[in-house]
């Protein structure tokens, strides 16, 4: 029999290109997802969509009954400032949605693994020298941040008290197909649009505020070794995490290059005041994902960016068609 995992959160980005990987391999998928920012066209014809809220009963029940052998959960609230602006609202979703999830686990006898999806953007804070490994402090700066970290405290509890097998995988700044603005790589997203609009791109600060930008599909990948490969003993915090990046820290400017390089036409930067509050460099070490779960990024960032831009260009070609 075919083995089965529920993807969370599956109608969106990163879920979708995780879904792809899992029906490839061959298992069977379902997918909650309440479509909050998630589109039903985003879940592949083969997976079976459950539209619920991850806080609701009804998935609790659907994750208790539905003998699932791996969970990925990825449904969450991650707009950074929106948990600033209402952090109430998002720890409902990213705590108590998460925590809802869990008990149903536990209630079935825990035999479902988690695969969680956490950050490594937002979990290490401003107090660390990157590039983060794994066991560095953890600070915080936002809301967001504290709810990844206070889950994967939930699940460090699960797997000791309660024998849960689980992981978190702390993604760098994710992009790809299929992404939108508002993400921890909605830079991305924001750029290819403004340069397939031939405006020019705003740039704050000096451009020199660097991220880990990870290539979706290297992300799918990553969570489905997550979910399939040994995981060392359950012990403290960090035992099973691991980061999942590149390990190679891009600054705006040499992104927006690359964009220019992939849309073949010369683009204006524009220089504004720096956001107060953000981050100046941020990028992980990626040495424990490649010698536990053998996972290494394999997509190099020009072609990423080069394969993101097209599908921005491409899904504006289907649009003005249908206009
Ligand atoms: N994109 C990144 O750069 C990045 C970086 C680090 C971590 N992450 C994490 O990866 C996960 C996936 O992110 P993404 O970029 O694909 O975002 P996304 O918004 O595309 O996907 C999240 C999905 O969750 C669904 N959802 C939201 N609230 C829900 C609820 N209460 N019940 C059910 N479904 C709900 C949304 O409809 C959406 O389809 C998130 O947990 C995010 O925090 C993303």
């Amino acid at each position: 029999m075919a083995q089965r995992v529920l993807i969370t959160g599956g109608a969106g980005f990163v879920g979708s290109h995780t879904a792809d990987v899992f029906l490839e391999k061959g298992w069977d998928v379902e997918i909650v997802d309440n479509l909050a920012s998630g589109k039903r066209e985003n879940v592949p014809t083969k997976a079976k969509l459950h539209v619920l809220d991850i806080r609701s009963s009804e998935a609790a029940t659907l994750l208790r009954d539905g003998k699932f052998d791996v969970l990925v959960h990825l449904a969450a609230q991650m707009d950074v400032r929106k948990s600033v602006a209402d952090p109430v609202f998002d720890a409902d979703t990213n705590i108590v949605g998460s925590l809802n999830l869990l008990e149903a686990v536990r209630a079935a006898g825990g035999r479902t693994r988690v695969v969680f999806s956490s950050t490594g953007g937002a979990i290490y804070g401003d107090f660390t020298t990157p590039p983060n490994v794994e066991t560095f402090a953890k600070d915080p700066e936002s809301p967001y941040g504290i709810a990844k970290l206070s889950v994967e405290l939930y699940m460090a509890y699960y797997g000791r008290i309660h024998g849960l097998t689980t992981t978190a995988l702390r993604y760098g700044n994710v992009y790809g197909p299929r992404q939108d603005p508002h993400g921890e790589a909605g830079v991305v997203a924001i750029f290819s649009n403004r340069i397939l609009d031939d405006q020019p791109l705003t740039v704050f600060g000096d451009g020199k505020q660097t991220r880990d930008y990870v290539y979706v599909g290297d992300v799918a990948r990553a969570n489905f070794l997550g979910a399939t490969r040994e995981l060392p003993p359950a012990e403290r915090l960090d035992a099973r995490a691991f980061n999942i990046g590149t390990g190679v820290a891009t600054d705006v400017v040499t992104l927006a290059h690359s964009l220019e390089r992939a849309a073949g036409k010369q683009v204006k930067i524009n220089f504004a005041p720096k956001r107060p509050g953000e981050q100046q460099t941020s990028f992980v070490s990626i040495e424990k994902a490649g010698k536990l779960l053998g996972w290494r990024p394999e997509v190099s960032i020009d072609d990423g960016l080069r394969r993101t831009f097209e599908w921005f260009a491409a899904r504006r070609a289907t649009a003005g068609r249908a206009k």
